[in-house]
């Protein structure tokens, strides 16, 4: 039977759960698979950690070096996460001629171009499974289940703690502040959420999908992106009221006006399958032009579930002799011939806190008209502070920039009103 051996760069939470699962279904991937996977080195600082978990003294690696070096590691998984040791980590494997298995989709969304480069250059593999949406096993379903097709467009809940704030806030009727606190107790959030509350987790992963889905490089720099800290809790209970839930969502659509990339909280109207994708649940809503729609649901993180994302690549890798790279011309940038839309079409919600007198409401209104924006429906509620009420609204689909400069005009009439919400809706 062919002996393949692996080696894991960190033992953190991921890291322990690949180790958990490779060495618990040794067996059953001897009898499935016709393949003995062995762990032959772990490296971890911790040492006492990499014990307890069963690891044996003599495969506990002290640097890098020594795992490129061994002849018998043919897999490295790189589970440490961040830039700057894992990409020189990653680099060292490939130019060792192994083939590198990582969950780090930071790092493979800033330097795909310059990893793969390197695994082609020594015929190694470079897996990324579970860079994004943990277990859930979106990148082998764009590369190979629905490649066949021309994509149109991907939503996706895509970052698990943001989903569990929001979902918290909207079932509790509690504050961003209060919801993240409890996010952080509970481990879905780190002490510094920023990566996950500020959307950039969502848009390296988006990043990264819409590169495989669109055949071309979708630079994290075209995400338009936008995190979920100013959701108040009165937005969330008047988008409930007219039947509405919000996600934070990453959004990838192509058509040919060009590609639209974007990471921002949305509503999503009750009763589409997004909006039922709820706490730490993670989910992807694609549409191709054979299948139509498919839709993908599952955990996005912890140590099992993004530990059989990284299991998954290693099988693969252990049992195909061809490797698979990107199916498009994968640089530092994107391609000079995509087009991307920033000026993009979508509905919108707007709280607008007005002066509540005669006349008012005409001015909004007529400035709605003039930039073209045509509103669906509207409540005004009775109960405001210092003489100022909320409207709220949900427009038509429209463009970005004409909501844009609609809001521009009405925080400029003094006095009138302010906008202090605007949030996109799909429906
Ligand atoms: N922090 C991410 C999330 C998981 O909350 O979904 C890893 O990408």
């Amino acid at each position: 039977m062919k002996k393949v051996g692996v080696a894991i760069l960190g033992l953190g939470v991921v890291g322990s759960g690949t180790y958990q699962i490779l060495t618990e279904h040794r067996e059953f991937y001897q009898k499935t698979q016709d393949v003995d996977i062995v762990v032959e080195s772990v490296l971890e600082l911790n040492r006492e950690r990499a014990l307890a978990l069963g690891v044996p003294e003599d495969k506990i690696a002290s640097n890098i070096a020594e795992i490129v070096s061994n002849p018998d590691v043919n897999i490295v998984v790189e589970v440490i996460g961040g830039i700057s040791a894992a990409r020189e980590f990653v680099l060292a494997a490939l130019n060792a001629g192994k083939t590198v298995v990582t969950s780090n989709k930071e790092l493979f969304c800033k330097y795909s171009h310059e990893l793969e480069r390197a695994a082609k250059r020594q015929n190694a593999g470079l897996y990324f499974e579970a860079s994004c949406v943990g277990g859930v096993p979106i990148i082998r379903t764009l590369l190979d289940g629905v490649q066949g097709n021309k994509i149109s467009s991907m939503m996706g809940i895509i970052n698990g703690t943001t989903n569990y704030i929001l979902t918290k806030m909207t079932n509790e009727g509690s504050s961003y502040e209060d919801c993240l606190k409890e996010a952080q107790r509970l481990g879905y959030a780190e002490a510094d959420p920023t990566a996950d509350v500020e959307g950039f987790d969502a848009a390296y992963k988006l990043s990264i999908l819409s590169s495989l889905a669109f055949h071309t490089k979708v630079p994290f720099s075209k995400i338009y992106r936008e995190g979920i800290t100013n959701i108040s809790k009165d937005d969330i209970a008047d988008g409930k009221s007219l039947g509405y839930v919000l996600k934070l969502l990453a959004i990838g659509k192509q058509s040919e006006a060009g590609i639209e990339v974007r990471v921002h909280p949305t509503f999503v109207r009750q009763g589409h399958p997004l909006a039922a994708v709820n706490d730490s649940f993670n989910a992807v809503y694609l549409t191709g032009d054979a299948v139509g729609d498919v839709m993908l649901y599952g955990r996005g993180a912890g140590a099992l579930p993004t530990g059989s994302a990284i299991v998954s690549d290693i099988i693969y890798a252990a049992t195909h002799s061809e490797n698979k790279y990107s199916t498009f011309k994968n640089t530092a940038g994107a391609d000079k011939d995509t087009k991307f839309i920033s000026d993009f079409k979508s509905a919108y919600y707007l709280r607008i806190m007005v002066e509540d007198r005669a006349g008012i409401l005409a001015k909004i209104a007529a400035i709605f008209g003039r930039n073209n924006v045509s509103i669906v429906e509207m409540i005004q509620k009775p109960i405001g502070v210092d003489g100022r009420v909320p409207l709220v609204l949900i427009t038509h689909e429209t463009r970005e920039l004409a909501v844009r400069n609609a809001v521009a005009k009405i925080n400029a009439l003094e006095g009138v009103g302010h906008v202090e919400t605007v949030l996109r809706v799909i429906s």
